[in-house]
């Protein structure tokens, strides 16, 4: 089910627990998810309503314990970590709209409704519960997988335990067959595909109801923390349940209804049956129109091997913050969307990999095109943006033609967008700056400049109109480019843009791929300064990680 490309837009991270500090893991969804909105800012057009949601998830009851060790109420121990995580978000520049937290009443008042609406329909009922529990993850796993693992958790391999508990259950059965035909005929429902199978597979055994609460233990404060069931208080709504519905609760309001439902859930692997089998079937249950899209990425591992506590080799803060210092914070986010896990297999976070791509991509890429064209036009004309004299094309370059190759660039762009392939928009956009290099190689400007015939000062000679047509077509070529690079690299290429006297114009009503085309394009008149280097060539001495 595809949204219109005007459509209201909606796009969502993981909320993530407060015990943890954040990691790369971390700041990937949600980079993944800025850039995501960024580019339906962008390709929807500036009247286009985006909202991005980021959060965290504060009732898992390790909380409590954590909060007791360092003599904090848990709230107070939420509140530090909560602010962590938002401070790495801003670290990277993400352009989040709201930044949910479940301990607010905002989440708490509504989950409580929306338990009460779902107990006045029939599908939560009390019963009792026997299940192999991770206390890790605070989660009940299926006899199937319990055993697949050796009764040990998938995540962490600490020994699951046998746990009998009275709770309040989710029909979750009820919804098996609706939620098999929905997966079955919105093939983008769940991405990607890989993903997608693998849902379908572990439905195939079939759904039975799950718990949805946790009794509530006289004397032990850890049980107590979190959302109590609607008029009993002996129970408290399991973390998970709470959690899920932090993407309804933020925008349950009159002024921010007009979101629902989610343009994509942008989640982990590990996260996948939450949202992808429980979040959609209890959706049902409360006659609310599901996600279009619940995209499951891969893991980041590094230099070769999973990051764990116990290896102690997670790419953290501190290894991002010398990055950032040394490459750029549009770097780094350009490396995670270019090089990321976002397909069904894990990429490796690897120092050597990153300069690499740093260079040939962006200094040697769109930072070396970009000066060397700034460059030229500064020598050449002056820094004004020549006249191409309505030539789109050279006869003798019958290869370069502009306005069809920046078109097919920004349609593809477009539609890898679609499917969240943002590293394939990416692409789409070095592909251009890549275009330019070679039509730079095939056209030498720099030669065909020293055969302009002196006293041509009005470029008049057949020679200086080549050179205009040739360098305004670079330039032309890589403000699309620079567009299309934006949502990962936002500061670098606004500040291009605005040396090249380009910035898009907000007032437009609609920047659509049309208007890449038309009113926003560059004008012959127009400055094109040199500016500043972007992107330095890197050695990748300059830290040590
Ligand atoms: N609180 C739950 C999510 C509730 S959403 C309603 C949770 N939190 S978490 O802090 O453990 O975050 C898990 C998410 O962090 C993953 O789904 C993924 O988005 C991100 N990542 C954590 N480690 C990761 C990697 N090593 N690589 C990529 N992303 C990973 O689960």
């Amino acid at each position: 089910m595809a949204q219109s490309s005007q459509s209201p837009a909606y796009l969502t991270t993981p909320i993530y627990y407060v015990n943890d500090r954040p990691h790369i893991g971390h700041c990937y969804s949600t980079v993944v998810a800025d850039v995501a909105a960024r580019y339906a800012r962008l390709i929807g057009g500036t009247s286009r309503p985006v909202f991005f949601l980021t959060g965290t998830d504060e009732h898992a009851e390790k909380v409590v314990e954590t909060a007791r060790q360092r003599g904090l109420t848990p709230l107070q121990w939420a509140d530090l970590n909560a602010a962590e995580f938002a401070k790495a978000f801003e670290l990277f520049g993400c352009s989040h709209d709201d930044f949910i937290r479940t301990t607010q009443d905002r989440h708490k008042n509504k989950v409580q409704q929306y338990i009460t609406q779902l107990q006045e329909k029939g599908d939560i009922y009390q019963g009792d519960y026997t299940g192999w529990f991770d206390p890790s993850q605070e989660e009940y796993l299926t006899e199937s997988t319990a055993k697949e693992h050796n009764y040990t958790s998938p995540v962490t391999g600490k020994p699951l335990v046998k746990r009998t508990e009275k709770n309040y259950f989710f029909r979750l059965s009820r919804f098996e067959a609706a939620l098999k035909q929905h997966i079955e005929q919105n093939p983008g429902f769940i991405r990607p595909e890989a993903r997608r199978n693998e849902v379908l597979g572990r439905l195939r055994e079939g759904l039975s109801d799950v718990p949805i609460s946790r009794a509530v233990v006289a004397g032990d404060e850890a049980s107590a923390w979190g959302i109590l069931m609607p008029s009993d208080p002996g129970h408290r709504i399991y973390v998970w349940i709470d959690a899920l519905f932090n993407y309804l609760s933020t925008v349950d309001t009159p002024e921010r209804r007009q979101f629902w439902p989610p343009k994509v859930h942008v989640l982990a692997k590990d996260i996948l049956w939450f949202h992808a089998v429980i979040w959609p079937c209890m959706l049902m249950a409360l006659g609310q129109s599901l996600p279009h899209c619940v995209y499951a990425h891969a893991y980041w591992v590094r230099e070769g091997r999973k990051m764990s506590k116990s290896l102690g080799n997670f790419v953290d803060l501190e290894v991002i913050h010398k990055y950032i210092a040394a490459y750029s914070r549009d770097a780094f986010r350009y490396y995670l969307i270019a090089q990321g896990p976002q397909d069904a297999t894990d990429a490796d976070f690897a120092h050597t990999k990153f300069i690499e791509v740093y260079n040939s991509d962006l200094a040697n890429g769109i930072g070396n095109a970009t000066s060397r064209v700034g460059n030229m036009i500064d020598k050449y004309f002056g820094g004004i943006l020549p006249d191409a004299k309505g030539i789109t094309k050279l006869d003798d370059q019958p290869a370069f033609d502009w306005p069809a190759i920046t078109k097919a660039a920004v349609t593809s762009a477009i539609a890898k967008v679609e499917v969240m392939d943002l590293s394939g928009a990416l692409a789409e956009g070095l592909g251009l700056v890549r275009k330019v290099d070679s039509y730079i190689n095939a056209t030498e400007p720099f030669k065909l400049a020293k055969k302009i015939p002196a006293g041509d000062s009005s470029n008049q000679s057949p020679e200086s109109q080549r050179l205009a047509a040739i360098l305004s077509h670079c330039a032309e070529a890589l403000r699309v480019a620079s567009l299309l690079l934006s949502p990962a690299l936002p500061a670098k290429m606004a500040a291009l843009l605005e040396t090249w006297s380009c910035t898009p114009d907000t007032s437009l009503p609609l920047l659509t791929l049309a208007d890449w085309h038309g009113p926003s394009s560059l004008k012959p008149g127009q400055k094109v300064s040199k500016g500043e280097v972007l992107f330095m060539r890197a050695e990748g001495s300059e830290i040590t990680p």
